[in-house]
């Protein structure tokens, strides 16, 4: 079913209504999945809207469980606007939020007393009154006797009508880590180690997270009358299949909502990517029972699937393997196995490349939809490339060794660093800086005499140190400070391009507006942002960028930064080099795009992958956080790479391709999503 495009407030059609025939055997609990997390959010919203306006209209309140986190964001603010524009009114509503970390004073950054006034509350007209959350300034002994009010105050409000719920990599819903049973109630948890560490970013580090939080237990929030789960992000695709199509288990408390009557999970296709329906829906029977057909695309990933679930390189497949693994009707479409066979190795085959900038005097050679080469520009050499990286780093991380290798073969190589990054600096690392100048200003005798109303390095290195000194876990730093660490980041980011072979001028920090609040919390993607991005494109009229496409990253840095690309792109369509102009999608540092969606793969000879790992090196501030990145993944960036290009390569050689030592993959924008449909 394909989704159609929908306005700003209208919701897109779900692309998978669920259960469907067929599917029900796998999925123990309604889904519904939306291209994009905007979607959900508008209509997940609408539902709320809906609820409210209907209970009001005969005269009965609304009692609303409510979650935090960056999930329901979008439905806050889509709640904001039917407020403000439709005149939805929320007088009657009664809310209980999940949740608060404790101990947690109500107005610090992290508080859920503080998120939900600046993400809902203080934009709609719920009583203040009517408003529960957790309190997070307790004194323990306090807590247990306050966790009974709670659950009473819900069953005198009349009991939750409708629950929102996000799900944390545990699988907690609430912070109902694993081994909560399904009937707990409101209490006092011990927070799992996975959520800490998922937590540290907005704690300024894993140490200052709270190691308890109060919650709603599994019981309380089964006895809503409706609950609705959101989850975004491929991040989520594997929990998501747990709690859907696995037998319900207090390891995964989400799972107990599929012995809910009422209780649906609404996912964006990336969160959805795992669940059988979307990984490898062939084994539920034929596609069309599914609503799905046979693209060259699906083609390919069903084969792909085959050929790693049985050990075997493509070409050596037969006939009995595509029957007897639910891939009778592909074959019967196709013939025979050697013909599939033949088709998607060649497909495979074709994604690889050493030269990503193409060679000179040959043709361009280049996988999936080539965007229209109104000027003939895919042959030209040397090419002008742009590499975005949101943060100083994610160019060599990402991509150190196409960007090498687009530098060696000649192209003109620009690089624009979007944000400063100066929120990933760890204070002391600013110290140490502060101390190399103050050295440097001593040692040359520098810096003592200034002119009236100008300040000193000293006078600045001792208010950012005082400042340091009663810093508090979690305070937004001082402009001075902030200005160092991006200044940390700049110089170092500089000396990796450098190192990669960038000329000098051809070097840009963005500095985009969106990401400087001092907060791991960012303002929205505005016309400041995009302005920017379109003056360095124009600047440099590239044949080619290349961009970090996390895509499903709801509220995260990467994707506004692919947003400021694409609307820039977007506001300079009616220039040739534009349209022509090749914009290739690049994963950050956690993940790599699955093998049937990458469109090149720029193989790395095991120097080059040394010389990846040297340029990462110059991010010395992150080898300082990467010392702290919590116990599920205790991997330096420099380690992570190496890895994700050297399985990207196992890969290939097992599907009977060529052996690298490593590969990076890339994946051309879809036409879709560079002309802004589903945002
Ligand atoms: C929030 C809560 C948590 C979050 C979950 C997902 O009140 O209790 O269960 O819903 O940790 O967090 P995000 O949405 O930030 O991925």
């Amino acid at each position: 079913m394909p989704a159609t495009k929908g306005s700003a407030d209208v919701p897109l059609s779900p692309i998978y209504q669920g259960p469907l025939p067929y599917v029900t055997a796998v999925e123990r609990v309604p889904v519904t999945v939306y291209e994009q997390p905007g979607d959900a959010s508008r209509a997940v919203a609408r539902e709320i809207a809906d609820l409210v306006t209907s209970r009001a209209a005969s005269g009965k309140p609304t009692v609303l469980g409510l979650a935090t986190g960056s999930t329901p964001v979008g439905v806050y603010d889509e709640l904001i606007r039917l407020h403000r524009e439709e005149g939805v009114s929320f007088r009657s509503v009664v809310t209980f939020n999940l949740d608060e970390y404790w101990p947690m004073r109500p107005d610090a950054l992290q508080s859920y007393h503080r998120f939900m006034r600046e993400h809902l509350f203080d934009h709609v007209d719920v009583p203040v009154d009517s408003i529960h959350i957790p309190d997070g300034t307790l004194a323990r002994a306090d807590v247990p006797a306050s966790c009974v009010r709670y659950e009473e105050k819900i069953r005198e409000a009349g009991g939750i009508d409708l629950q929102l719920l996000g799900i944390g990599r545990t699988g907690h819903i609430g912070f109902n880590e694993p081994g909560s049973s399904v009937d707990s109630r409101t209490r006092l948890i011990t927070l799992d180690s996975v959520t800490r560490s998922d937590a540290a970013s907005d704690f300024f580090g894993e140490w200052n997270v709270p190691r308890q939080a109060i919650t709603m237990g599994v019981g309380s929030i089964l006895s809503a009358r409706r609950v609705v789960l959101l989850a975004f992000g491929e991040h989520k695709a594997p929990i998501v299949r747990r709690a859907v199509e696995e037998p319900p288990t207090s390891t995964v408390s989400a799972s107990a909502l599929q012995q809910h009557a009422d209780a649906r999970f609404v996912l964006d296709r990336a969160a959805a990517a795992r669940l059988t329906r979307f990984e490898s829906p062939w084994v539920l029977g034929p596609l069309d029972a599914v609503g799905l057909e046979w693209s060259a695309a699906l083609a390919r990933k069903a084969v792909i699937w085959l050929a790693l679930t049985l050990g075997k390189p493509i070409l050596k497949l037969t006939d009995e393997d595509y029957n007897e693994h639910g891939l009778q009707d592909l074959l019967s479409k196709r013939g025979r196995a050697y013909d599939l066979n033949i088709e998607v190795f060649r497909a495979m085959q074709d994604t690889i490349t050493g030269w990503p900038g193409g060679k000179r005097g040959e043709p361009r050679r280049v996988r999936g939809v080539a965007p229209a080469d109104a000027a003939g520009r895919a042959a030209e050499f040397p090419k002008r490339v742009v590499v975005f990286s949101p943060h100083p780093d994610d160019d060599v991380i990402s991509m150190g060794g196409t960007f090498i290798r687009l530098c060696e073969q000649g192209h003109e190589v620009h690089v624009a660093y979007q944000t400063s990054g100066n929120i990933a600096v760890w204070d002391e690392s600013a110290d140490r800086h502060i101390d190399f100048v103050e050295e440097f200003c001593r040692t040359f005798d520098v810096g003592t005499i200034v002119s009236p109303g100008e300040r000193s390095p000293g006078e600045i290195a001792d208010r950012i140190r005082s400042f340091l000194r009663t810093k508090g876990a979690g305070t937004v730093d001082i402009p001075e400070l902030q200005a160092v660490k991006g200044l940390i980041r700049r110089t170092e980011a500089r000396a990796a391009a450098r190192y990669s072979g960038v000329q000098a001028d051809h070097i840009h920090f963005l500095d985009l507006p969106f990401y400087e609040t001092g907060r791991v919390r960012k303002k929205p993607i505005g016309p400041d942002d995009v302005a920017l991005t379109v003056a360095l494109l124009e600047a440099v009229r590239p044949h080619q960028v290349y961009a970090a496409g996390d895509l499903s990253d709801p509220h995260g840095t990467h994707r506004v930064c692919l947003e400021a690309v694409l609307a820039a792109l977007r506001a300079l369509a009616d220039r040739d080099w534009a349209r022509a102009c090749e914009v290739w999608l690049y994963r950050g540092a956690w993940q790599e795009w699955e093998p049937h969606e990458i469109d090149m793969a720029v193989p790395l000879a095991p120097d080059e992958v040394l010389r990846k790992r040297m340029a990462i090196f110059k991010h010395e501030s992150q080898k300082d956080r990467a010392l702290f990145p919590g116990p599920t993944d205790p991997r330096e960036f420099w380690q992570r790479a190496e890895d994700r290009n050297r399985d990207t390569a196992r890969l290939y050689d097992r599907l009977g391709l060529p052996e690298y030592e490593a590969i990076e993959g890339f994946v051309l924008l879809p036409d879709a999503t560079r002309a802004g449909v589903g945002r």
